[in-house]
């Protein structure tokens, strides 16, 4: 996609890919140039009962994107929503076959975005076309990468499967701060106990599992007096193992396993073109063992995750608006934040460099 004037002005001194480790306790650090204003990554688009019979279109980074399930696959597909004709809504059209038609003068394009009818003409233009971005389904979640190609297959929770886990329905806010602070958020070790009454247990350890990947790993105990805290420590256990793998900024997967149970959570950003970034979380646990308890117990267990992970998160949210990148004002005691600026300004490249590599 398309990028800012100062997003395409990321600096060309920047030093070569280096593993975490390597920045300790390194000097340089990113300007905010050096962070694409859309980078080129997976994001989550919308829920897949959005996209039934109809297209779904919305506004999404720097352009509206429209989705639509060809009536002979089940692989859903999306697209660049302004018509190539005169730019109308492809999502105030409608499915016709493989195709999705034009409100306006009835133009079909088919899944690889070639138009494939004008019905005022027989001859079609080569401008007749539209960008096509590559799309999965994942647990009832659209997801869409910005780009060509994917730079990276679609990544999930390690060592988790799609079908062992459910989720519930998302909680989300706009905050006033830039896509990359809202990332960098769970590498700041500090805000741990400031803003969640978690106290470090054990050293708390980063790494790389893949090029476009930055994870933390982090013992914490429960040392809160709120009645959430409590009930915590009563029901869960008093000590949780918080792990987070953050994938360019845009999807963050995090688990939080307790001594009795774990609890997932999928951190999805969206960058706004005004600057701030839309942040959604999707809760998810594991599916109960047996069909009855299925039935009884997996919706409410994911009830409470949620409402516990939205209070908890709640605290990060109020904390976040205003706050702006400024490298020069990290301290020693913000390392692995650091560590995650130089990966992350270093890894992902905005979306129209990924889509000639
Ligand atoms: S604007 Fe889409 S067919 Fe004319
Ligand atoms: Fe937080």
């Amino acid at each position: 996609m398309a990028t800012t004037g100062t997003s395409a002005m990321r600096s060309l001194a920047a030093p070569p890919p280096e593993t975490p480790s390597a920045n300790r306790p390194g000097n340089w650090r990113p300007a905010a140039d050096d962070f694409p204003a859309f980078p080129a990554s997976w994001y989550v688009f919308c829920e897949s009962s959005q996209v039934r019979d109809k297209p779904f279109s919305k506004q999404f980074l720097d352009r509206r994107l429209v989705a639509y399930r060809p009536a002979s696959s089940d692989a859903i597909v999306v697209m660049d929503a302004d018509c190539a004709h005169l730019g109308s809504d492809l999502g105030a059209g409608r499915v016709a076959g493989d195709c999705i038609r034009c409100p306006f003068h009835d133009w079909e394009y088919g899944p690889n975005g070639v138009c494939r009818k004008i019905p005022a003409q027989e001859s079609i233009p080569e401008f007749a076309r539209q960008r096509c971005y590559p799309a999965e389904e994942r647990n009832g979640l659209v997801f869409v990468f910005n780009g060509e190609r994917p730079l990276y297959p679609l990544p999930y929770f390690p060592g988790r499967s799609p079908d062992e886990l459910i989720r519930a329905r998302p909680f989300g806010t706009v905050l006033d701060c830039p896509w990359y602070v809202s990332g960098a958020n769970a590498f700041d070790l500090q805000h741990f106990r400031a803003a969640h009454d978690r106290r470090l247990v054990a050293e708390p350890r980063t790494e790389q599992p893949d090029r476009f990947a930055f994870a933390a790993l982090g013992v914490f105990a429960v040392a809160g007096d709120t009645w959430q805290d409590r009930v915590t420590r009563r029901f869960a256990g008093d000590e949780v193992k918080l792990a987070i793998t953050d994938w360019c900024g845009s999807l963050s997967f995090a688990s939080a396993e307790f001594r009795r149970t774990a609890t997932y959570g999928l951190v999805a950003r969206e960058p706004l073109p005004d600057g701030r970034v839309r942040v959604d979380v999707y809760v998810f646990a594991r599916r109960a063992s047996g069909p009855i308890r299925r039935v009884l117990f997996d919706r409410l267990i994911l009830q409470i995750r949620r409402l516990f992970i939205k209070r908890f998160l709640t605290a990060d949210a109020i904390r976040l608006n205003g706050v702006r990148y400024t490298p020069d004002r990290l301290i020693e005691a913000d390392q692995d934040m650091i560590d995650y600026y130089c990966w992350l300004a270093r890894a992902t490249p905005d979306a129209s460099r990924a889509s000639s590599q």
